[in-house]
């Protein structure tokens, strides 16, 4: 396995404040970078912010400021979020640090040696809301194909990329690199594209200010996407600490669906340029609806994460995200669905496994954890349950398929309540030539519970802080790593358990 694993989000605009699509990638990403750590890997996690370009700087205009000034009060706005989530980025770039203007210098420079740019004129058409190049053909009654706003007409000097020349070696890439762009739907989408032809592309403007200038010619600043998807470089060093940059590149990229194109085509042809490695993989996710609805500020049902963490807590909010949709699916976001799945997969299931295993090891043994001294068929069974668990969990994060992995942590959970049922602990509580058989069962149960811990500590950080105190911490178990769920037995006797609170509330509708 390889030991190094970087992982990014795109870096978002701060024209708006951080909402529940934001949210989505970032705690998906968060996962990847947790489960990854879990598993022994040297991790870089990156998300950040997307400063420059025309979009950025009317938002600013509309609300008298400085770009720099809106752009210092908005990044504060998804830094803070991120801590309420328990984002555990090991960076945070903004695009409009000193180290990025560097890098996209640089960047330019290299790509215009290979002789990949010249200087031309565009005019054409060009939309704000998605910094994107337009033609004429792909014009929706005047308006945006993709988000159905009016366009604006450019006509100016500009710097392009020559994008054309790299059809053949961007196809031959994605046909010998299967996984490079997940699902397959989506890279079949781009195979489609590419094959119709590549046009040379703008990568610079001169109608407006706020970005890097190209070097050499200050009268352009570079195109905001050809600037924001270096942010990946720069941020691992690019291009002055080359260790840096071998140990972490290439990156996976988790993506919406609605910014492929510029990762899996615009990227991978820069990097191919400028003579880089080209991603790991690109995946993209799907998109929210709310009740059904497109989420948007015209419909007023944008969906304010702070306020689902208010109400839910940040742990049922990351779970719900990712095990309510398939990742790479478009899902839909309701109140009704959040409080079902907690109240029955988090506070049900999970949550009163919890506390009545606590409870039953208070009661008949003090708090204590026994020796087992002998196992019989039924716990044969839920040991090779846990342990097909633990591999099926590992299969499906290397899928990037969380919900199924979820649905694999909860597999154990049920077997484990069970497995309660059956043994009835109860019942063997009574019967004093049954001491030794109820130790083990107690054992078992929490030996289990141990598993589901470490299982759930990458989308859940809370209730795996507070479950590995209820199963008495480091002083019980060695450490909570994959390493250690891949046995079972690891979980120490004679040490004591500890009472804790409830780990999920019901939440009443
Ligand atoms: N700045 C660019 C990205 C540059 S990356 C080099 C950008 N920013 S964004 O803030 O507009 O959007 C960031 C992400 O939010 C995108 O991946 C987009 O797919 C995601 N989402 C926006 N609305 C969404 C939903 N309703 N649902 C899920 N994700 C959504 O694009």
């Amino acid at each position: 396995m390889d030991k190094n694993f970087y992982v990014t989000t795109p870096i978002y605009y701060v024209n708006d404040v951080p909402h529940i699509g934001h949210a989505y990638t970032t705690v998906a990403a968060d996962v990847l970078a947790r489960y990854k750590r879990l598993a022994g890997c040297e991790v870089f996690f990156l998300t950040g912010t997307d400063e420059h370009g025309k979009k950025v700087e009317k938002a600013a205009g509309e609300s008298n400021e400085k770009p720099i000034g809106l752009a210092d009060r908005v990044v504060r706005r998804f830094q803070d979020l991120w801590k309420r989530l328990s984002i555990s980025n090991d960076d945070f770039i903004r695009t409009s640090e000193e180290r990025h203007a560097k890098a996209v210098q640089k960047f330019f420079l290299t790509i215009q040696e290979r002789g990949d740019i010249y200087l031309g004129e565009y005019e054409d058409w060009y939309c704000v809301p998605c910094e994107t190049f337009l033609t004429e053909k792909h014009l929706v009654d005047g308006k945006c194909p993709d988000c159905l706003r009016p366009t604006e007409k450019v006509k100016e000097e500009s710097y392009f990329f020559r994008m054309s020349r790299y059809q053949r070696p961007l196809l031959d890439y994605i046909a010998s690199h299967p996984d490079f762009i997940q699902p397959e739907s989506r890279r079949n989408e781009i195979v489609s594209f590419v094959k119709e032809g590549l046009r040379d592309v703008s990568i610079s403007r001169t109608s407006f200010s706020w970005g890097i200038p190209v070097p050499g010619n200050e009268k352009h600043v570079v195109y905001v996407w050809f600037d924001a998807l270096v942010n990946y470089l720069t941020a691992i060093g690019y291009p002055d600490d080359r260790e840096r940059l071998n140990t972490f590149w290439p990156a996976v990229h988790l993506i919406g669906k609605d910014i492929l194109r510029f990762h899996a085509v615009y990227w991978p042809t820069f990097l191919m340029s400028a003579g880089l490695p080209l991603p790991e993989k690109i995946f993209a996710h799907g998109w929210w609806t709310v009740d059904g609805e497109k989420m948007s500020k015209s419909l007023g049902n944008v969906i304010d994460p702070n306020q689902v963490i208010d109400q839910y807590g940040a742990d049922a909010f990351r779970y719900f995200l990712l095990r309510e949709v398939p990742f790479g699916l478009d899902g839909d976001f309701s109140h009704k669905a959040l409080i079902h799945r907690i109240n029955s997969d988090l506070a049900n299931d999970l949550g009163n496994l919890f506390s009545r295993s606590l409870s039953m090891v208070n009661r008949y043994r003090g708090g204590k954890i026994c020796k087992p001294e002998r196992l019989s068929g039924i716990d044969e069974g839920l040991i090779a349950t846990a342990l097909q668990v633990v591999k099926e969990v590992d299969h499906s994060m290397g899928e990037f398929a969380f919900h199924q992995v979820l649905s694999s942590i909860w597999k154990l959970v049920g077997a484990t309540n069970k497995y309660i049922d059956e043994t009835s602990p109860w019942t063997l509580a009574k019967d004093e030539s049954a001491r030794d058989r109820l130790d083990a069962v107690l054992y078992n149960i929490l030996e289990s519970l141990r598993i589901v811990c470490t299982l759930i500590s990458p989308f859940m950080p809370g209730a795996f802080e507070k479950m590995k105190e209820g199963l008495g911490g480091d002083e019980n178990v060695n450490s909570w790593n994959l390493e250690e769920v891949k046995s079972w037995g690891r979980l120490k006797t004679g040490g004591r358990i500890k009472t804790t609170s409830p780990l999920f509330p019901r939440i009443e509708d």
